[in-house]
């Protein structure tokens, strides 16, 4: 299961995942980007599923999961690429707009990565790949909402910053 899998970095991690045969669940906001790309994807002979999803709410995140689940789907790699940043001072920047990307880049992370752990720590089997930015340990950079945040995502895969 892909975030973001429609655009850039997550659409080639799609694709090289596609190459070696793994069936894929593509996640983004827009319904017919989706389609394009698992149309696309679908010509390596995969089956894809495409699961439009806003991350910027809870509501979503949590529902990824438990339509995957009624489905019967598991997915055995999570791939957590679905992000935005915000570029400026902090004092300039909408606070709004950080609070949806905080939510994007963080709170949705952190709610999939521990279903997806729930799901399949039984089964004895999976792989997180989180795409995280140099700019985390940056002190001086502008782009906000992608950088110093992100730095929690090495709590969540080491247990420690
Ligand atoms: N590009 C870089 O230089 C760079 C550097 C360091 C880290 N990163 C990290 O790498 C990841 C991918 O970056 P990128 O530049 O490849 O991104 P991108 O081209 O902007 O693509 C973002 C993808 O995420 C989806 N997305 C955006 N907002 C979403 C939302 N609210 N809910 C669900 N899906 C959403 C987009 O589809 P929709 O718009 O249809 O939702 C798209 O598929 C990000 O986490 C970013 O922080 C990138």
């Amino acid at each position: 299961m892909i975030t973001g899998a429609t655009s850039e970095i997550g659409y080639e991690l799609a694709k090289l995942f596609a190459k070696d045969g793994y069936d894929l669940v593509m996640v983004a906001r827009n319904h017919d980007d989706l389609q394009a790309k698992a149309n696309e994807f679908k010509s390596y002979g995969i089956n894809v599923i495409t699961m439009a999803k806003n991350l910027f709410t809870q509501e979503d995140a949590y529902s990824l999961y438990s339509e995957l689940k009624l489905n019967g789907i598991s997915p055995k790699i999570l791939v957590n690429d679905a992000g935005q940043g915000v570029y400026g001072k902090f004092q300039d920047t909408d606070v709004h707009r950080e609070v949806d990307i905080i939510n994007l880049n963080i709170v949705s992370v952190i709610i999939l990565t521990k279903l997806f752990l729930k799901d399949r720590l039984p089964k004895c089997s999976g792989k997180i790949l989180n795409l995280a930015s140099h700019c985390q340990q940056s002190t001086r950079s502008l782009a906000f909402g992608v950088s110093r945040y992100k730095g929690i995502y090495s709590v969540l895969v080491r247990g420690h910053p």
